[in-house]
């Protein structure tokens, strides 16, 4: 897996092109900023998965985790490819809805999520992932109305992993999910009431992980409950949710695993536990966000001022910034810029600035460009995943548009706002 889209090329006037579309023609017909996502990167991160696991594992499922980049006509692409789909609020389960994907194709995560959200993912058929006690007390209510519901219980997995570290530890104080403590109790509840069917366990240990070791221990405790639940409760743990986590490149030294390493790992330590322990091998679901959508994606800007603040640094300001990626203001995340139009002249170092009204709006602090003027547009790679499904409209930035890029076609799955829907919900009180 590469930091740029499968697609990028740069002809030999240094122009740059993804998926056959010129950028600066992107640019000046879409506006900036504009995230554009390139088809052939995104169905080849798809395939990686389903291929892998029809080679080493095939009674699997891939769910594309939706919290990383959601839109109808992105599901529907998700949805071509074979993968279901995880949802983590009701305006992502709605979405879903209202997408080609099969409800029964659709798994509904939330530590908090509302008895009407519920409502709404019983009655399509939507699969739960229960966080909590109240949340199965919810479920036993409305299967007094009649809702039935397939259940998978998330289990605190003991393991936190993020990039190169990882901690096993027998207390985290994560928001999501049952202490191990709980299943006994979580799975005779489930048994005792007719409308709620155990499906299996759920565990999700972090992400940009590059590391594969945290995924095969947390192989081990799940299987450890799967015994204990079939011993103690005598329900069967048909699927087990390994949930996501795989890491991207932002930048060239990054060195993720491939993801058909990754599953290759994990699915071969599944067949030996299983083999030891003389157990039926369970279906398995991964669920894959940032890795299958975030190098595919891309963000352009355009170069409004240039401020030199003498002999310490040169600030570009683009026409963005942390509205539409608020990551490298939240976790000081890094990425990889170049010129849409490399023009070959001399190298120098800038910081990259938004245009929002806080000091610590700045995307890059140092990087290495050709000499930047105004006009000029900046491409950021790597801005697939949380980045539109991160944006605000903090200062009342309407939201950029989102297209989908693929042999010289252009589809826009998302339309620029304008102010106009900055002001839709305003009501008009007058004083
Ligand atoms: C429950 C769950 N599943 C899947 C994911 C997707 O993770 P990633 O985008 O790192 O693959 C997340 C992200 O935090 C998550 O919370």
């Amino acid at each position: 897996m590469k930091v740029v889209p499968d697609s990028y090329i740069v002809d030999e006037k240094g122009d740059a092109y993804i998926g056959g579309v010129s950028l600066k023609h992107l640019a000046e017909k879409h506006h900036t900023p504009l995230y554009i996502l390139d088809e052939q990167t995104i169905r080849r991160n798809c395939r990686l998965y389903t291929e892998a696991l029809s080679r080493y594992y095939p009674n699997s499922k891939v769910l594309y985790a939706g919290k990383a980049n959601l839109n109808v006509g992105l599901i529907n692409l998700m949805n071509h490819e074979g993968l279901g789909l995880d949802v983590v609020s009701g305006g992502e389960l709605y979405t879903a809805l209202k997408s080609q994907m099969e409800p029964r194709s659709i798994y509904f995560h939330g530590n908090n999520k509302s008895v009407e959200e519920l409502r709404l993912a019983l009655q399509n058929g939507v699969s739960i992932v229960v966080d909590n006690y109240q949340e199965l007390q919810n479920l036993v209510a409305l299967g007094k109305e009649g809702l039935r519901s397939k259940i998978l219980i998330r289990l605190k997995p003991e393991i936190e992993a993020h990039t190169h570290d990882y901690i096993k530890t027998g207390q985290i104080d994560s928001k999501f999910g049952f202490d191990k403590e709980d299943l006994i109790r979580v799975t005779s509840i489930i048994k005792a009431n007719d409308s709620l069917k155990y499906i299996g366990l759920h565990a999700h240990i972090g992400s940009q992980i590059f590391d594969i070791e945290p995924f095969l221990d947390l192989v081990d405790i799940l299987f450890e409950h799967v015994g204990h639940i079939q011993k103690e409760v005598g329900l069967e743990t048909a699927v087990l949710n390994l949930g996501g986590g795989i890491g991207i490149q932002y930048m060239t030294e990054d060195d993720p695993p491939e993801i058909p390493v990754y599953i290759e790992a994990v699915t071969t330590k599944i067949k030996r536990v299983c083999a030891l322990k003389g157990m039926t091998e369970p279906q398995l679901i991964f669920e894959p966000g940032r890795s299958v959508i975030g190098n595919a994606g891309v963000t352009i800007y355009t170069v409004g001022t240039i401020k030199e603040i003498h002999d310490i640094k040169t600030y570009v300001f683009v026409d963005g910034g942390m509205a539409d990626n608020p990551r490298p203001m939240m976790y000081q995340a890094e990425y990889t810029y170049a010129l849409v139009r490399d023009t070959g002249k001399e190298k120098k170092v800038y910081a990259i600035a938004g245009k929002f009204c806080e000091s610590g709006d700045i995307l890059t602090h140092s990087v290495e460009l050709p000499e930047v003027e105004v006009g000029d547009h900046i491409v950021v790679f790597a801005t697939g995943a949380y980045n539109y499904a991160m944006a605000s409209n903090y200062n009342r930035a309407v939201k950029p548009a989102m297209v989908l890029v693929n042999k010289g076609d252009v589809k826009i799955l998302v339309r620029r706002e304008k102010w106009e829907d900055v002001i839709a919900c305003d009501q008009e009180i007058t004083f």
